[in-house]
C-alpha cells in the first residue's frame, strides 16, 4: 500500500514539474507483427570464439538474459572470417589463428573446434554457423568438412547454416570474376547445399539443421555504400530462384548505420546522429521492401549481423548509453516492421562489442575485460519481452511517439489485448558523471557536458486497461548519452568483472487512471517499460 501512495504522490509532483507531456493514444493492434523472445542474438567473428571461450564473462552474462526472457540469445558463428576458415583434420593444435588472433588471415581449424562451445552458453542456445563459401576447390570440399564437423559436435544445438559472409562483396576481394550475380549465387547455393543434404552425415542426423540464405551486406538505398557492381538484393534472389520455404528459414541482410571504414563516412559519425529515432527509422526502413520480399518467399527476413559502426565500431559512440538506448529503438523498430531478429556483432577486440573478455593492449592503453553501456539494451530487452507462458507477443510502433528524441511500442498477448508499453526518450543527454568505464579507450571519454536541468517529460499512454489495474514500471537509465559506466535497469546493474548482476531490482508501481490513462515520467535519454500485473501477482508481487 505505501508503494502505491508514494508513487502517487510522486507522480503528480513529477507532473508539477514536468516540462512536457506527451499524450500517446494506445490504438487497437494495426498488422502488428511477431516480437520473439529471442528476438535480440549475437554474431561472434569466428576468430573471437576461442578468446571468448576463455573467460567465463560472456556465459554469465548470456545467462542473465537467457533466465529473464525465458529463452537463450541466438548466437552466429559468422563475419569476415568465416571465409577464411580452412579446415584441417591434420592441424596439431584446435585451431590456428594466421598470423594472430587480432589481423586474422586464414584461421585454421579442425573438428574440435566446435567443442565447448554447448556447454559455455546457456542451456538450449541455438547456432548458426557459416560455412566458407569462397573456396569452391574439390566441390567445396572445405564447407563439406566444416558442416560435417559442426554437426558432429554441436548435433541439435546448430539449427541453421549460412553459405558464405557478405557474398555481395566477392567480386571487390577478389573471390569471384565480375558478373557474380544472383544467378550463379543461387546456383551455387543449391549446388552446395544439395551436397550438404544427399550427404551421408546429414542424413544420417537425427536433428537436421536448416539454412539462412542471402547474407548481404550493401543497403539497398545508400548509394556510397555499394561495394561492388552487383545485383544483390532480397527482391533480386528471390526472383532468381532462391525461394525454398522447406530449407530457407530466413534470409540475411548486414547493417551499420554508421561506418568507421573510410573517410567520408568517418567523418559523419556521431553519438547525436545514432541518438534519433527518425535516423533509426530511415535506416531500417530501406528493408520494407526486403523483409516483404522474403515473407512472400515464405521465409523472414533477419538483420543477420549489425551494431552502430561498421570495420569494429568507434569507442565513444558504440560503447555509451546512448548507444544502449538506440539499440533499444533499433531492435524494436525491427520488430515492428517485421524483422523478427538482429544479431549484434561481436570481436573479442572491437569498440562496438557489448562486452569483451579478455584485457588487451589498444591505441597505446591497456584496456580492461568488461561490460560497456551498449549491453544493458539487452538486459531491458529481456525484460519487455519475458513472459509467464510461452505465447507468443505481437508489437506496433506507435503512431503518437514518433519524434526524432521519442519513440514508443505497444505490445499485445496472443487475444490481441494490451499487455506492455515501451517508451524510449532519444533525446541527447550530456553528463559529467560515468565518463569512463576502463574497458573502453579513455582517450574516448566525452568532454561535452549538456547545460541546465536535465529535461523529463511526462507521457500519458490512453490504454484501454481498466481503471485501478496495477502497472509495473521497469526502467534503461544511466547518467547521459555520452556515459560509459553507472548504467542499471531499474537499479540492477552488472559487475564488469565477473558479469553479475548487482543490487536489488527496484520495480515502480503504478496505477490506471480514469479513462485508462497511465502517468509516467521519462528523463531525457531514458527507456521505459510499463506492463499490467496479472491478478496473480497483484497478490503475490
Ligand atoms: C599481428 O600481425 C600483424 C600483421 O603481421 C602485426 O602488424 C601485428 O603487430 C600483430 N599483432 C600482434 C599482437 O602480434
Ligand atoms: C582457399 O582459398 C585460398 C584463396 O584462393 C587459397 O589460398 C587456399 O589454398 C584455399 N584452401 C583450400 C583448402 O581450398
Ligand atoms: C551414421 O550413424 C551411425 C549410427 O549412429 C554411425 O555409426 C555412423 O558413423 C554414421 N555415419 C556418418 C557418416 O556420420
Ligand atoms: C536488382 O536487379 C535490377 C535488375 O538487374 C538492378 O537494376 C537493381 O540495381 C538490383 N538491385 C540491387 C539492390 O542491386
Ligand atoms: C543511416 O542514416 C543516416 C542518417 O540519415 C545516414 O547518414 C546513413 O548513411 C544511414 N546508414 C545506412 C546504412 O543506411
Ligand atoms: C513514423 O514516421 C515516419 C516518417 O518519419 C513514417 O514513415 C512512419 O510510418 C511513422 N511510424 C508510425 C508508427 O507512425
Ligand atoms: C492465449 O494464451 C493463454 C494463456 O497461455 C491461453 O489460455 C489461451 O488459450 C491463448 N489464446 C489463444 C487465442 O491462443
Ligand atoms: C554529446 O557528447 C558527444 C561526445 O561524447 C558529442 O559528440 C555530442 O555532440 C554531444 N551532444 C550534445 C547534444 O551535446
Ligand atoms: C541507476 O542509474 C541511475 C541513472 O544513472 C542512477 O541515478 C541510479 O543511482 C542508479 N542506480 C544504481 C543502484 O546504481
Amino acid at each position: 500500500m505505501l508503494h502505491w501512495l508514494s508513487f502517487l504522490l510522486l507522480s503528480n509532483l513529477v507532473v508539477a514539474f514536468a516540462a512536457s507531456i506527451s499524450t500517446v493514444p494506445i490504438p487497437l493492434p494495426n498488422s502488428p507483427r511477431v516480437l520473439r523472445r529471442d528476438l535480440y542474438g549475437y554474431s561472434i567473428e569466428p576468430s573471437s570464439v576461442a578468446p571468448y571461450l576463455q573467460s567465463r564473462l560472456a556465459s554469465k552474462l548470456l545467462g542473465h538474459i537467457s533466465e529473464i526472457a525465458g529463452v537463450p540469445a541466438p548466437i552466429r558463428v559468422g563475419g569476415n572470417t568465416a571465409d577464411q576458415t580452412l579446415f584441417d583434420r591434420t592441424l596439431r593444435v584446435p585451431f590456428e589463428a594466421l598470423p594472430n588472433d587480432t589481423t586474422v588471415e586464414v584461421l585454421h581449424i579442425r573438428k574440435d573446434w566446435f567443442q565447448g562451445w554447448k556447454e559455455y552458453f546457456p542451456r538450449g542456445t541455438n547456432f548458426l554457423y557459416t560455412l566458407n563459401l569462397r573456396n569452391e576447390t574439390g566441390s567445396w570440399m572445405n564447407a563439406m568438412e566444416e558442416a560435417k564437423a559442426a554437426m558432429g559436435v554441436l548435433g541439435d544445438s546448430v539449427s541453421l547454416f549460412e553459405l558464405g559472409n557478405e557474398i555481395d562483396h566477392y567480386i571487390q576481394k577478389g573471390w569471384r570474376d565480375a558478373g557474380w550475380d544472383t544467378k550463379q549465387y543461387t546456383k551455387q547455393w543449391y549446388r552446395l547445399t544439395g551436397q550438404i543434404l544427399s550427404s551421408e552425415f546429414y542424413k544420417n542426423a537425427t536433428h537436421k539443421p536448416v539454412f539462412q540464405a542471402a547474407v548481404f551486406a550493401d543497403p539497398p538505398m545508400v548509394p556510397d555504400q555499394q561495394t561492388e557492381r552487383d545485383d544483390f538484393d532480397i527482391i533480386n534472389v528471390t526472383r532468381a530462384g532462391l525461394v525454398n520455404p522447406k530449407m530457407i528459414d530466413t534470409y540475411a541482410v548486414h547493417l551499420y548505420p554508421q561506418s568507421t571504414c573510410d573517410a567520408v563516412r568517418r567523418a559523419r559519425l556521431s553519438l547525436n546522429l545514432l541518438s534519433d529515432h527518425h535516423v533509426v527509422w530511415r535506416n531500417l526502413s530501406q528493408y520494407i521492401p526486403q523483409e516483404a520480399a522474403a515473407r512472400a518467399a515464405g521465409s523472414r527476413l533477419v538483420l543477420g549481423e549489425t551494431n552502430s559502426v561498421s570495420c569494429s565500431g568507434r569507442s565513444g559512440i558504440s560503447d555509451t548509453f546512448g548507444a544502449a538506448l538506440w539499440a533499444t529503438d533499433y531492435v524494436l523498430t525491427s520488430a515492428s516492421m517485421g524483422i523478427e531478429r538482429v544479431y549484434f556483432h561481436l570481436g573479442h577486440q572491437s569498440e562496438y562489442s557489448a562486452f569483451t573478455p579478455l584485457p588487451y593492449d589498444y591505441q597505446g592503453e591497456r584496456l580492461t575485460a568488461g561490460v560497456r553501456a551498449n549491453f544493458f539494451s539487452h538486459l531491458f530487452l529481456a525484460h519487455v519481452v519475458a513472459s509467464r507462458n510461452a505465447d507468443p507477443w505481437k508489437i506496433t510502433a506507435l503512431p503518437a511517439a514518433n519524434a526524432s528524441d521519442f519513440s514508443g511500442y505497444a505490445i499485445f498477448d496472443n487475444e490481441s489485448s494490451l499487455a506492455k508499453l515501451v517508451f524510449i526518450d532519444l533525446g541527447v543527454w550530456n553528463s559529467t558523471s560515468g565518463r569512463h568505464n576502463p574497458s573502453t579507450l579513455s582517450s574516448t571519454d566525452s568532454t561535452s557536458t549538456s547545460p541546465g536541468t536535465r529535461p523529463r517529460r511526462t507521457v500519458k499512454a490512453q490504454t484501454p486497461w481498466n481503471p485501478g489495474t496495477l502497472v509495473e514500471i521497469l526502467r534503461l537509465q544511466g547518467p547521459g548519452s555520452n556515459a560509459k559506466s553507472g548504467v542499471n535497469v531499474s537499479g540492477v546493474g552488472v559487475d564488469p568483472a565477473t558479469g553479475q548482476l548487482v543490487g536489488p531490482m527496484k520495480v515502480e508501481r503504478g496505477i490506471v487512471n480514469e479513462a485508462g490513462i497511465v502517468h509516467c515520467n521519462l528523463l531525457q535519454a531514458e527507456a521505459v517499460l510499463i506492463q499490467k500485473l496479472s491478478r496473480r501477482s497483484r497478490f503475490t508481487g
